[in-house]
């Protein structure tokens, strides 16, 4: 008998006619056949990953923290694009930065902290660690040909147990006995129960997991829900200094971001001769993203013109023309995830006229101001002070302001920030907006510390419609975006190698359209 003998009725459940157009056979002389004749696999069990012995310094210092409680921690379930199509899979950045797991790896696993008597834990913290998650199926199952999204037939080889254990140095356990991992002896503190602390939002199933065992042990729902929160703010705050396997590769993503900004010089020219030129930007960086990378670490902004002046331009179906300054702002996620971000402005045509000179080296200006204090000792915020200072002294110089600069500059006043609405930096890493649920205290009014890595990245946005400033200045948006580690005695800038200054563009561009440049 085969599937398509009988065809549903009317009657049929809705979620399970997405299979209707499936002609797989049934038959047990099928399922029998493809259950056999395949090589066993007898390859060696992996080296551990490099990332192993600082992911375990993560897991320590967060268990520090957090003695006697369980810790929750999922990587996510894959997400619909449409129907029954998902997106490629992409963890948690919390779950990546304690497992050390990139790349495809793993939808729906969860890392789980167990406590210990303290001291006794891994490398002698409060807890240990175990990894859950569906290790691929054998290939004697049904599971390895019929599902498409997680059979091997469908979308490659996956882990084992024992190759994740391996390469993670870390036990491995199968999703079925998460449950019990979870739960078992959950309860009100006070009464001798485990608390469980979870990064909620991340995975559905987890959350409503432990929302039923708290409500069935009696733990009250929304004190867990700020303790929950402290969890997600830890993560993040662990995250404020990278170590030395997270500075390798921010380098290496800012490298092949280094490398789309060269794609995109070479293919300006056939941006102008199509009408839809920022797209031809778009995919110029976004294949040198795959070729290199994992992906894109956000959606690129592809703005010529007046489009550069919208923030978060990504429509990106604008033209390009003679003349025009084209924003690019684009970051390569590595396989490890780690994204650079990184913004230059660039003149369609090779050269900046005179107006757009100006504006440039005013950005320029304000870019450098910030990079002069971006050192260990100076709060976080007192790098947006600085370049603000500077926009706004051009700002004034120009006549621009309705008010005087020290009223502009004054907490009542600001209308500099009519051209520069946004920050002028932000933490970079795993996410691109890395560490965002870490403490005011210790983000915006953090002391900078080596081992930081953040952008500077100040603008300023004349849009075509805007009557405050001169016509000459109308439809021109500019950013200078890099990419800064903070060193012991100062900083370095990750993205240095990208010409920056009006004359060094030019050059540069020049040199990659003649074909004499060597990246
Ligand atoms: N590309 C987003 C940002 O610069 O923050
Ligand atoms: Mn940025
Ligand atoms: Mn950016």
């Amino acid at each position: 008998m085969t599937d398509s003998s009988q065809t549903p009725g009317s009657d049929q459940p809705l979620e399970d006619r997405v299979n209707n157009r499936s002609q797989r056979p049934t038959s047990a002389a099928f399922k029998s056949f493809m259950a056999s004749q395949w090589a066993p696999d007898l390859s060696e069990l992996p080296e551990a990953d490099a990332v192993a012995p600082f992911a375990a310094k993560r897991r320590l210092a967060l268990s520090q923290k957090f003695a006697g409680e369980r810790l929750v921690i999922p990587a996510g379930p894959l997400k619909v694009r449409s129907n029954d199509t998902d997106y490629r899979f992409r963890p948690h950045s919390g779950f990546a930065h304690l497992t050390g797991l990139g790349l495809d790896h793993e939808p729906e696993a969860v890392l789980v902290l167990e406590p210990t008597d303290a001291g006794d834990g891994d490398d002698g913290g409060n807890h240990v660690a175990t990894l859950y998650f569906s290790p691929m199926a054998g290939r004697d199952s049904e599971e390895f040909y019929s599902n498409a999204r997680t059979g091997e037939f469908w979308i490659g080889s996956r882990p084992t147990l024992g190759q994740l254990s391996a390469r993670l140095g870390l036990p491995t356990a199968d999703l079925l006995q998460l449950e019990m991992a979870i739960t078992k002896d959950a309860g009100v503190v006070e009464f001798g129960g485990m608390r469980i602390r979870l990064l909620r939002e991340v995975d559905m199933n987890c959350d409503a997991l432990v929302d039923t065992s708290r409500i069935n042990t009696g733990v009250d729902l929304e004190r867990s829900d700020e303790l929950d929160g402290d969890l997600s703010e830890a993560l993040s705050e662990l995250r404020l200094v990278k170590d030395a396997w997270e500075i390798n590769e921010m380098r290496s993503s800012v490298a092949a971001t280094i490398n789309g900004f060269h794609d995109v010089v070479r293919a300006l020219p056939r941006a102008l001769a199509h009408t839809r030129g920022e797209r031809v930007i778009e995919g110029a960086f976004f294949a040198r993203a795959r070729e290199e990378g994992n992906d894109l670490g956000y959606d690129t902004i592809a703005a010529a013109g007046n489009n550069a002046t919208v923030l978060h331009w990504i429509r990106n179906n604008g033209t390009v023309n003679e003349g025009d300054l084209v924003l690019v702002d684009a970051g390569v996620e590595a396989e490890s995830l780690y994204t650079a971000d990184i913004t230059r402005t660039l003149p369609a045509n090779g050269h900046f006229n005179d107006i757009q000179r100006k504006l440039y080296h005013a950005v320029l200006d304000a870019a450098d101001a910030a990079f002069a204090v971006a050192k260990p000792g100076t709060r976080f915020r007192d790098l947006h002070t600085a370049a603000i200072q500077v926009l706004a002294e051009r700002l004034d110089f120009w006549g621009l302001l309705p008010v005087s600069l020290e009223v502009a500059l004054s907490t009542e006043g600001q209308q500099h920030r009519r051209w520069m609405p946004h920050g002028t930096s932000h933490h970079l890493g795993l996410d691109v907006h890395d560490c965002a649920q870490a403490k005011a205290d210790l983000y915006l009014d953090g002391i900078l510390e080596e081992g930081m890595v953040f952008t500077i990245e100040p603008g300023l946005y004349f849009k075509a419609e805007d009557l405050a400033v001169p016509q000459e200045f109308r439809g021109i948006g500019i950013r200078i975006e890099d990419d800064v580690l903070v060193t012991a005695d100062g900083c370095e800038n990750l993205s240095a190698a990208l010409p920056r200054t009006a004359q060094d563009v030019e050059a540069w561009m020049a040199s990659v359209q003649a074909g004499t440049d060597n990246a």
